[in-house]
């Protein structure tokens, strides 16, 4: 028996000894002191011991199984510690290196044009106003003189959604929705997206629009004429060609469009004016009794002026972008220079 016992320990603490995870030391433990391990299966056997000898195997049997207790509870604080350093070692930082930067983007100058515009605008007591993309056809063209078949439409080709629905062809609506929800004075400028069928290099299926519309008692043209030539003079400065010609809005009445000066021609002509000289950058009017009707205020006692300018020409002429298209195209090469 003693022999056995001896075996068994010399057995146990070379498999301990060499163990290298703590399921593998697991085992063994079940292995050798388990219920069905092997050293109590040899306690077991402590009927065949004479009985005067009894008591001193029971005390071998215990040392040996103190032994291989502590032996793997040592295993095991060295496999623990082992596995700590290794992933110490892992994750090892080096605080004193210089961070990674993360490049700064810039503003898109779509975005810059729209805030300066606003800016300058809020200056004029004018606050943000702002509409759905998708819109219904009473907004868009309804309540704003454009009856239904009136051939008007077909000034802005236009992306239906439902015979109801549709993508938003210019911002005026947004003079609906604010007219009806405000009684007058209003005062407010509205950016935003809109959408048409129509793309070259001055034309793109979705571009921006910011709309205005000032109403209150005794608006004239003149008024008009006096903020847009503001405006202009702030934004492009003071020596910049404006020019207004005569033009048609069925929700305006008389109706004009704001030309500026080529920038990137000079006024010589180029592909961007079409040889023109001239960029249309907006069209405005005052405010035609019909539209009043529609968001029952008194054209008798209120008049107004509503216009409506293309950001992307904005943002051409004041940056000198020769392509409509590039504005839309994401390449950071031409994005960071702004
Ligand atoms: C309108 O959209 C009217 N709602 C403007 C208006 C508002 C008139 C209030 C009177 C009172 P128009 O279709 O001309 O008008 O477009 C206005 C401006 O949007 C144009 O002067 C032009 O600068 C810009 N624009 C028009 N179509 C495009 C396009 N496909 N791509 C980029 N810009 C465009
Ligand atoms: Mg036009």
């Amino acid at each position: 028996m003693k022999q056995e016992l001896e075996t068994l320990l010399q057995q146990a603490t070379a498999e301990i000894t060499i163990a290298s995870s703590e399921e593998a030391l697991q085992e063994l433990r079940v292995k050798y002191l388990g219920k069905k391990g092997a050293l109590t299966t040899l306690m077991k056997g402590i009927g065949a011991v004479p009985p005067e000898e009894r008591p001193a195997f029971g005390q071998v049997v215990n040392s040996v199984k103190d032994q291989l207790e502590e032996l793997i509870d040592a295993t095991l604080g060295s496999i623990r510690a082992a596995a700590k350093a290794e992933r110490l070692r892992r994750e090892r930082l080096d605080v004193t290196l210089p961070g990674r930067c993360k490049p700064l983007g810039t503003k898109h100058p779509i975005t810059l044009v729209i805030e300066d515009i606003c800016e300058i605008f809020a200056g004029l007591g004018f606050q943000v106003a702002e509409g759905p993309e998708i819109e219904l056809d009473y907004y868009n063209f309804e309540a704003l003189n454009f009856p239904k078949d009136h051939p008007a439409r077909d000034m802005q080709d236009t992306f239906f959604v439902d015979d109801n629905m549709l993508l938003r062809t210019h911002t005026s609506p947004v003079q609906i929705r604010t007219m009806l929800k405000h009684a007058p004075p209003v005062r407010i400028i509205a950016p935003g997206t809109v959408y048409r069928c129509d793309s070259d290099a001055t034309h793109s299926p979705m571009f921006h629009q910011i709309e205005g519309l000032m109403v209150d008692k005794g608006i004239t043209f003149g008024d008009l004429k006096g903020i847009l030539t503001v405006f202009v003079n702030q934004y492009f400065g003071k020596n910049i060609g404006v020019r207004l010609r005569p033009s048609f809005f069925p929700f305006t009445e008389p109706s004009a469009e704001v030309d500026i000066a080529c920038v990137i021609c000079n006024g010589k002509g180029c592909r961007v004016c079409k040889n023109s000289g001239w960029l249309e950058i907006l069209g405005a009017g005052m405010v035609d009794p019909e539209v009043y009707r529609h968001v029952h205020y008194d054209p008798e006692t209120i008049s107004g002026f509503a216009f409506g300018m293309g950001i992307e020409r904005i943002a051409m002429l004041r940056y000198g972008i020769s392509d409509m298209r590039l504005l839309f195209d994401n390449d950071l090469r031409f994005l960071s220079q702004f």
